[in-house]
């Protein structure tokens, strides 16, 4: 079958796929529906974890529904609570970390990841990571709060010690201004 060049988040799991071991401990910081948590939960395995984190009572009940018709929540722990106090769940070691900002798709559109949390979150996130771990993150531009989430998400990046982290940006650049735009981190 031919490589298809799919959506900017799509492009990430080609990355976890690579960076993630049967046995590792991984983070979702943003779990909505499940779906990047079920992703992981399949790249860890069974002897591996997944750590997810969401705000709304409403994600965490759709991601547990969808673990569970996978047969994959015994890899998972769910917290219904912001990614910013990701390091009180005694994960060290992480060997990736998943952040798709923005709202819960077929959700309240007012509740949305904001970059004063999503800042906190992300110093803690690098902080868990382990030695060559990856962290991942989807920013949407497509509304005012996302685009000054992204632009925050891209300045703070850019400014990483490049002798600890390799830090990437993607986005389609003929798919117009609102199109999401992926960030890969990875620590050196
Ligand atoms: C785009 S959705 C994530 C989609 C998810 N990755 C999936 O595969 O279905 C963004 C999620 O971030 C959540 N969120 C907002 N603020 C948050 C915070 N401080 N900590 C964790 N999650 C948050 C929202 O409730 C929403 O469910």
């Amino acid at each position: 079958m031919a490589y298809m060049l799919r959506s900017a988040r799509y492009l990430s799991h080609d990355v976890l796929k690579e960076a993630v071991q049967k046995g590792d401990t991984v983070i979702d910081a943003t779990m909505g529906n499940g779906h990047d948590t079920l992703f992981l939960c399949e790249l860890v395995g069974e002897e591996g974890r997944v750590i997810a984190f969401d705000v709304q009572q409403q994600a965490v009940d759709s991601t547990r529904e969808w673990l569970k018709e996978n047969g994959m929540l015994d890899r998972a722990t769910l917290y219904c609570k912001g990614h910013q106090h990701m390091d009180e769940s005694g994960v060290q070691d992480a060997a990736a970390i998943v952040f798709n900002l923005g709202w819960l798709p077929g959700g309240d559109k007012s509740i949305t990841t904001l970059w004063e949390t999503t800042k906190v979150a992300l110093e803690k996130a690098l902080s868990l990571l382990k030695k060559h771990g990856v962290l991942l993150l989807c920013a949407y531009p497509g509304h005012p709060e996302g685009d000054r989430e992204r632009s925050e998400v891209k300045d703070f990046l850019a400014s990483l010690a490049p002798q600890q982290y390799n830090v990437l940006h993607q986005k389609f650049l003929n798919a117009g201004p609102g199109a999401p735009e992926n960030f890969i981190i990875q620590k050196q």
